[in-house]
């Protein structure tokens, strides 16, 4: 038997292997010593053999093979050049380790093929990233290639995956563990609001704050496919992939993206915190990483596609009186995008709207202090544009396809599509002082195709390496495209379109499963929000936005004297914390009331962290309960202030000490007891400050 493991000091997955077969992931959970035996711990995990089973249980493997009576899903799908099905067989060929790495290699010699799997630990963030690479002698045809398969936990009742919807992005699915299989699979040719790839597997009885979890990301922007399946015998797996069918054709290697893993015994705050610190100190390259957080401003929801040289002007000065720091020129400056329905692909300035291009604009935003950001839909195209009319095959699909928001999608896997792209947009680049970009994805592939996503990438890489100082925002309609893999080459995700502070405090709070602080974009919508109807106080609208990377998206012309300080207030507490927030976890709080959705942040190191318990709704008993918090040291005091003690309303007529003064109380109380805030309106946000003393 051969066997390997792989340690973090927090998770070990020890993977073992009969004979030379492909092996399975045998543990996969809390550290195991050094002494253990992993021989005997495969042996002894091995499930009997019984009535109405085969005379040796089928391995479950990193890849199950079919021609193994496997009686569940395989973990590879391939056929020859000339269609004929292959039945893959591997045998073990070698293992390299290099530091943290495990790269093993097997062989099928009938098929000619190559299977290549790779596991990578990192300590500091607790991530496992694996992937698979299939190789073979001659172009064959790809249906389906799992990254490398692990089993699902026995001790799991249920398993959560995200689904969502335009301005309603990350809301959780959750579905028991029952024999057969739940089958995710995303065929849009984009991440999409519908399938964030993502899925936490919680121990029985795990909340937020405790138990065990494990944590799966598939980090790949062109649509994902996720199969976990209970067999008869009672063993599950969990496989992620490409969509099924992506590869359009024979090639002779194929690689999945990138598997992230984690295991997680303080519930499912353990794995959101691997996500976030990996996405935050591997994945994501900032430009300058020391570089704060700039608070946005965003115009689209104040004009839209009306563009006035002297109103964007007294917008910007307005926005940078009330602290915005970068302002970021929306949709409508380009061809003659007086609505969605023309001139995407026509990315020069609209002469009409800037007669003396964009420089009048960007000087004066340079004046004011901020820096200047510019939106694109770099892979799109409207038929109304004069490169769809001189280039009609550069769309990709059909002529008589369905289009969305009345365009199509460029062909990206054609190089000179890309070129195009690429010069246009480096154009714009080079003329200009510009720090950012706002990268918009908003109609679905006409079918799915990796060649697409591929494209996508060597673009996005292309004018990095070129501008290495832009930084770049995903956007698709919101978060249409938010994964690893997209945030390898950007910066920041457009978590929703939605700027209702309600909607967004609960799609801020799901995100945070995966996404860090410092990616995330939220902003101070209109005071009457466009897509949702309500009207929120500004109080709330601009603490929901400070939780994450803050910006402001309203007109603010709209803004009364009272609003205006609010926001004023809000924006110098967000700079004046914003530092450490950037290395803070996020970690979610249990409430004992349904009516609250609360985090805590804590600082690396531990020493400070804001608290943010956010009113959703009405509560049911007539007092707000005690919220415990979480991730503090339980022997260590803090000193804990309410710091937005003045929002408390008249209703209010009781005298908790928090209204009044700061406490002074241990971890172990904070944790336990929880800190009773002031009762409040529904659609309210109590911010605790703490310090360590
Ligand atoms: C969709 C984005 O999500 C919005 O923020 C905005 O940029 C529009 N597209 C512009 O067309």
């Amino acid at each position: 038997m051969q066997t390997w493991r792989l340690d973090d000091g927090r998770q070990t997955l020890v993977l073992a292997a009969r004979t030379a077969r492909l092996p399975e992931v045998v543990y996969w959970g809390p550290a195991l010593p050094k002494e253990d035996d992993l021989e005997s711990l495969a042996r002894a995990t091995r499930i009997d053999v019984t009535g109405g089973m085969l005379d040796e249980n089928p391995d479950l493997s990193i890849c199950p093979e079919a021609v193994r009576t496997f009686p569940g899903q395989p973990g590879l799908i391939c056929r020859d050049s000339d269609g004929t099905p292959l039945l893959p067989k591997f045998c073990f060929a070698s293992d390299k380790r290099d530091g943290s790495r495990l790269e093993l290699t097997f062989v099928d010699d009938a098929n000619g093929l190559t299977l290549t799997a790779c596991f990578e630990t990192d300590a500091h963030t607790g991530l496992i990233t694996c992937q698979t690479t299939l190789s073979a002698t001659r172009p064959i045809h790809l249906h389906w290639l799992a990254a490398p398969v692990v089993p699902a936990p026995q001790s799991a009742d249920e398993m959560i995956d995200f689904t969502g919807r335009w301005c309603g992005e990350f809301q959780t699915a959750i579905t028991p563990w029952t024999p057969g299989m739940r089958y995710r699979e995303n065929r849009t040719g984009r991440t999409g609001h519908e399938h964030f790839p993502g899925l936490i597997i919680p121990g029985r009885g795990a909340t937020n704050a405790n138990g065990e979890a494990w944590g799966f990301h598939y980090g790949w922007s062109g649509g994902h496919k996720m199969i976990a399946e209970e067999l008869p015998d009672g063993r599950r797996q969990v496989q992620f992939g490409h969509a099924a069918r992506m590869e359009t054709e024979a090639a002779t290697e194929f690689k999945t993206a990138k598997l992230f893993l984690t295991y997680s015994d303080q519930g499912l705050n353990g794995c959101a915190v691997s996500f976030q610190r990996h996405v935050r100190d591997r994945v994501v390259q900032f430009p300058n990483a020391a570089r704060a957080r700039p608070v946005h401003y965003n115009c689209w929801e104040a004009v839209y596609f009306d563009h006035k040289l002297p109103v964007l002007k007294d917008i910007a000065d307005r926005a940078a009186d009330l602290g915005a720091e970068r302002f970021v020129l929306d949709d409508g400056w380009f061809g003659e995008r007086d609505d969605d329905t023309t001139s995407l692909s026509d990315w020069e300035v609209d002469p009409r709207k800037y007669p003396d291009g964009l420089t009048p604009l960007i000087e004066h935003v340079h004046s004011l202090g901020m820096t200047f950001g510019i939106w694109f839909e770099p892979e799109m195209i409207n038929p109304n544009s004069n490169i769809h009319r001189k280039y009609p095959h550069w769309a990709l699909g059909s002529e008589d396809q369905t289009l969305g928001r009345q365009q199509k999608a460029m062909n990206m896997a054609l190089a000179e599509v890309r070129d195009f792209i690429y010069d246009r947009m480096s154009a714009i680049l080079a003329a200009h002082d510009i720090d950012y970009i706002k990268w918009d994805h908003n109609r679905v592939l006409p079918m799915p195709d990796a060649a697409q996503t591929r494209g996508s990438y060597a673009l996005l890489d292309r004018l990095r390496d070129a501008f290495p100082n832009v930084e770049i925002e995903s956007c698709a309609s919101g978060g249409g495209r938010i994964d690893f893999g997209i945030l390898e080459r950007t910066h920041r995700v457009w978590l929703s379109d939605s700027n209702d502070a309600l909607e967004r405090l609960r799609i801020q709070h799901n995100a945070a499963l995966f996404l860090p602080s410092v990616v995330t974009g939220s902003h101070v919508g209109p005071r009457h929000c466009h897509t949702s109807g309500r009207v929120l106080d500004i109080s709330f609208r601009a603490w929901v936005a400070a939780q994450r990377h803050m910006g402001f998206e309203m007109d603010p012309r709209e803004l009364d004297d009272r609003e205006e300080a609010v926001l004023r207030e809000v924006t110098s507490w967000y700079k004046h914390n914003r530092h450490w927030m950037a290395k803070a976890d996020i970690l979610r709080l249990d409430s004992h009331d349904p009516s609250v959705i609360a985090e805590i942040q804590v600082a690396s190191g531990g020493d400070q962290f804001a608290a943010f318990i956010g009113k959703a709704d009405t509560s049911a008993q007539i007092a707000p309960r005690p919220q415990r918090l979480t991730g503090l040291d339980p022997a260590a005091r803090y000193r804990v202030n309410l710091a937005n003690k003045i929002a408390a309303p008249a209703l209010s007529r009781g005298d908790p000490l928090l209204k009044h003064e700061d406490l002074e109380v241990s971890g172990q109380w904070l944790m336990t007891q929880g800190v009773t805030v002031p009762w409040s309106f529904p659609n309210h946000m109590w911010v605790l400050e703490g310090t360590r003393i």
